[in-house]
């Protein structure tokens, strides 16, 4: 696997996709070819999944199960060829959103979710090593400001209407993962203007030799 894997986190309303396609932009200025993609969904199977898993009541496990079983489809039809291609794949979440949202949000268990992510996540290529993002950005917002943002944007879908208790727990998720793999993670400071945003994340691309 010779490509480049980032995926992009934080909570609603943390502002990530407008630097995701600025980033595919800067790759693709590059001569780089670029996948951008995103979860769950990024194949018809898990795009269906996503329908659900945004719109359908279900226990935690029944929602965790469901990414997991969209991150499959996903890492094997896009990811895994995208990578052992060479390219550069921009993911708007992974899994560390399933260990923040499922498992600090919702309560499901955090031993289980990384069985389920050391079975998902086992490499096609048979190397013993797990898909995993080489780099990380965590658009790291406080929940009240991320409520602020939300507020009227659009209809909001099942996470999105959580109450800022429910972000703020997830947060703590992602911490969490940040802690646990300090190499792997950039935090991104999101509650700073566009622009300075953005330079803190051409930095941290840029500082890992991806740029
Ligand atoms: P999001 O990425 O915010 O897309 P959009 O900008 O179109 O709303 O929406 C995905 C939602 O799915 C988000 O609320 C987080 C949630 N989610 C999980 O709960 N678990 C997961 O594993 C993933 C990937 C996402």
């Amino acid at each position: 696997m010779n490509g480049t894997f980032i995926s992009f986190e934080g909570i609603d309303g943390a502002g990530k996709s407008t630097h995701i396609d600025s980033l595919a932009q800067s790759f693709r200025a590059q001569g780089r070819v670029v996948t951008l993609t995103r979860e769950p969904g990024g194949t018809p199977l898990a795009e269906q999944l996503r329908q659900m898993v945004l719109n359908d009541p279900m226990d935690a496990m029944t929602e965790a199960l469901l990414v997991f079983a969209a991150r499959r489809d996903h890492i094997r039809q896009v990811i895994a060829p995208a990578l052992a291609r060479g390219e550069v794949v921009l993911c708007d979440r992974f899994t560390d959103a399933t260990f923040a949202y499922q498992g600090a949000g919702r309560g499901f268990d955090w031993q289980t979710l990384s069985v389920l992510e050391s079975w998902v996540q086992a490499n096609p290529d048979q190397s013993g090593r797990l898909v995993q993002p080489d780099l990380t950005l965590w658009f790291d917002l406080p929940a009240s400001i991320a409520a602020q943002r939300l507020a009227g944007a659009r209809v909001p879908d099942k996470f999105e209407s959580q109450p800022q208790a429910f972000f703020e727990k997830v947060a703590n998720g992602y911490a969490l993962r940040l802690a646990a793999d300090t190499e792997r993670f950039a935090r991104i400071d999101a509650n700073q203007t566009p622009a300075a945003v953005w330079s803190d994340v051409e930095q941290a691309v840029r500082s890992k030799g991806f740029l």
